[in-house]
């Protein structure tokens, strides 16, 4: 028998992350959710993986899409982090940012630290997610800054690099 929730969050919560949103354009919507479940898997060719909770509104769209950008986001971006995550509530996602589409048709944020664009290669059903697995079609960095961190089920910031 496997380990109550309570405790499997409450350990999970010692594992630290980064944030990033990922973002996600079909024929009919443009729609983006923040994410810490993401892992680079492959070197040649590269892959990534993200996580997606199967019942979200995200999940419905990137099966339309097939393809996703992973926005690494800058230390200074909680509030975005909480927008993407619908912590404000029912708003506008994209409300005042600026975003250029990637080859894949994703938007990509502009103001983020780097940002990967990602083909769907395959897809896993895991209980109660879904792993999309990415090739990276096109990546980039946008200039220096560090990045947001998630620990302990909050924001923090790396302060000795
Ligand atoms: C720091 C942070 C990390 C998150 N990571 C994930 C994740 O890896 N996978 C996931 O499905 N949801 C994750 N979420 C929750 C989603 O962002 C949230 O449920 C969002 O509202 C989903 O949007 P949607 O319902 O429009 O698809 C995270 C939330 C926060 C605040």
């Amino acid at each position: 028998m496997s380990i109550p929730i309570d405790q499997f969050k409450h350990v999970m919560r010692q594992w630290i992350s980064g944030v990033s949103i990922v973002t996600m354009q079909s024929a009919e919507h443009r729609h983006g959710l923040t994410v810490s479940g993401f892992l680079g898997v492959s070197l040649e060719p590269p892959l990534v993986l993200i996580s997606i909770g199967q019942e979200l509104t995200s999940a419905a769209v990137l099966k339309d899409s097939a393809a996703y950008v992973v926005n690494f986001l800058r230390e200074d971006q909680h509030e975005l982090s909480n927008r993407f995550a619908g912590r404000l509530g029912e708003v506008d996602r994209f409300a005042g940012l600026n975003t250029h589409q990637a080859v894949t048709g994703a938007p990509i944020l502009d103001d983020c630290l780097a940002w990967l664009d990602c083909r769907v290669v395959s897809t896993q059903v895991v209980g109660d997610h879904t792993l999309y697995i990415g090739e990276v079609m096109a990546a980039g960095v946008n200039g220096s800054g560090k990045p947001l961190l998630y620990w302990n089920a909050d924001y923090r910031q790396i302060d000795n690099a």
